[in-house]
């Protein structure tokens, strides 16, 4: 009995959400009003000056400095330093972003400016993230919040990060301080970005801090970083019910490199498994809405010379690329879009962008993904938003300033913003709700 209620509820939401898209088609937009446009950031990225991080002193480690040397590389390129200076000019970045239109912004407060040291909250920081809020409700912009994107504050780095045996406490004594300040003032938390990727790069591949290459301690983070999304979660809700609480998930397109291929079938089904659905699976229950960043397809291979990376092999790739080698292909973003459509949630597409310094591919990047959220709104997808990655350059990780990013181009020498074309045409799509014609 329950379960037909539940039914026939579905089918009147679905019916409702057919009809509102009806009805925008009708209004001549392809996206309703309140859809979600804008842009996405993380603190350490464009804030500049994240002294307290575990990032900050892994940068400037000795055993680094070596690594790039060798490589034939200057240090300086991946040091973040005053990264984009976002922190002092973020009134000048947002009114680009209310220039081009938007109305949503993604942003992260950085744990290791806020608790700098344990226990001791820096009120500065608080006041800091005030202002950013404030400033984007100035100009109508919903802020959606981050929580945690990748670094922390030093002093947990030193006891084992995520493997500490009271990081998720101390990770929801923070959440809870955050959330208590600002509650009512956002509406969209993300807890933790992309936790799969993490775990990958710091724990099994080594690339990023703490430099770890183990199967183990890669699974033990991930399970710790799912655990403190839980825990974050029933934080915000007990603060705050009425907020959306979610985590922003990789989401590539794994696809078998051999169409035919048995065991390479057998492979990206496993590679989606653990990079996709499990962690979904292990959150759904605690998340309101499920963050999307898809970015590119991956085309893997079985490979028995791989048992370190679950005998899965990535190939080249065969279509167009991004400055870093990623795939050109939106029709992966629809596919994740229908396939999360099962879990009953509302999706928001929480990144999607392209490394393309000469903005050459940019515009259609944006358009081609676009379409295709517009086609799964058009399949009754309960998509609510598109926020692209980023609204500037910024400082990308371990690839240090190479690659560019940005809706804005950022000169470090000077700090000085120039919109890209390719900016002015999403901002078109933003201020309008309408693609342009094919
Ligand atoms: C991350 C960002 C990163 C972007 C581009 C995403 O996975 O969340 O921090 O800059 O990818 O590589």
């Amino acid at each position: 009995m329950r379960a037909a209620r539940q039914s026939v509820g579905r089918s009147f939401v679905l019916f409702l959400r057919r009809l509102e898209y009806h009805v925008v088609m009708a209004s001549a937009r392809d996206f309703s009003p309140d859809f979600l446009f804008g842009a996405s950031t993380s603190a350490h990225q464009v804030e500049g000056h994240n002294v307290a991080s575990d990032w900050w002193l892994w940068e400037r480690s000795r055993a680094r400095r070596i690594e790039l040397e060798r490589r034939g590389l200057d240090p300086l390129d991946f040091i973040s330093g005053e990264a984009c200076d976002h922190s002092r000019r973020f009134e000048e970045d947002f009114a680009w972003a209310k220039h081009f239109g938007h109305n949503a912004h993604r942003f992260s407060v950085e744990w290791a400016k806020c608790e700098p040291e344990e226990g001791m909250f820096n009120q500065a920081a608080f006041d800091h993230y005030g202002a950013v809020l404030e400033a984007l409700r100035r100009r109508g912009i919903v802020p959606i919040v981050t929580l945690w994107h990748w670094t922390l504050p030093a002093w947990l780095a030193e006891r084992g990060g995520w493997e500490a045996p009271d990081a998720i406490r101390a990770f929801s004594r923070f959440v809870g301080r955050v959330v208590h300040d600002f509650a009512g003032q956002v509406r969209w938390w993300v807890t933790v970005n992309e936790p799969t990727v993490y775990a990958w790069k710091a724990y099994a591949k080594g690339e990023w801090p703490p430099q770890v290459r183990s199967s183990a301690r890669t699974q033990t983070v991930l399970e710790r970083l799912l655990e403190a999304h839980r825990k974050a979660y029933e934080v915000i809700k007990f603060v705050d019910p009425v907020s959306a609480v979610g985590i922003a998930h990789h989401i590539s397109a794994i696809e078998p490199a051999r169409p035919h291929s048995f065991f390479d079938a057998l492979a990206a089904r496993a590679a989606r498994a653990v990079a996709v659905s499990r962690p979904i699976a292990a959150t759904l229950v605690t998340s309101d809405f499920i963050g999307v960043n898809y970015y590119s397809r991956r085309r893997v291979r079985f490979s028995l010379a791989r048992p370190a990376d679950w005998f899965i092999k990535t190939e080249p790739s065969v279509l167009a690329t991004s400055d870093l080698g990623c795939e050109i292909y939106p029709e992966g973003l629809l596919r994740a879009l229908r396939e999360l459509a099962r879990h009953l949630k509302p999706l928001l597409v929480t990144e999607n962008g392209i490394a393309d310094a000469t903005d050459t591919y940019r515009a259609r990047f944006i358009v081609g993904h676009l379409r295709c959220v517009k086609q799964a709104l058009g399949e009754a997808i309960d998509v609510r938003g598109y926020l692209h990655w980023s609204l500037l350059d910024n400082f990308e990780w371990a690839q240090g300033f190479g690659p560019r990013f940005g809706l804005l181009a950022v000169n470090y020498l000077n700090q000085q913003r120039t919109p890209r074309p390719s900016a002015e045409i999403y901002a078109e799509i933003c201020r309008t709700g309408r693609l342009p014609a094919p």
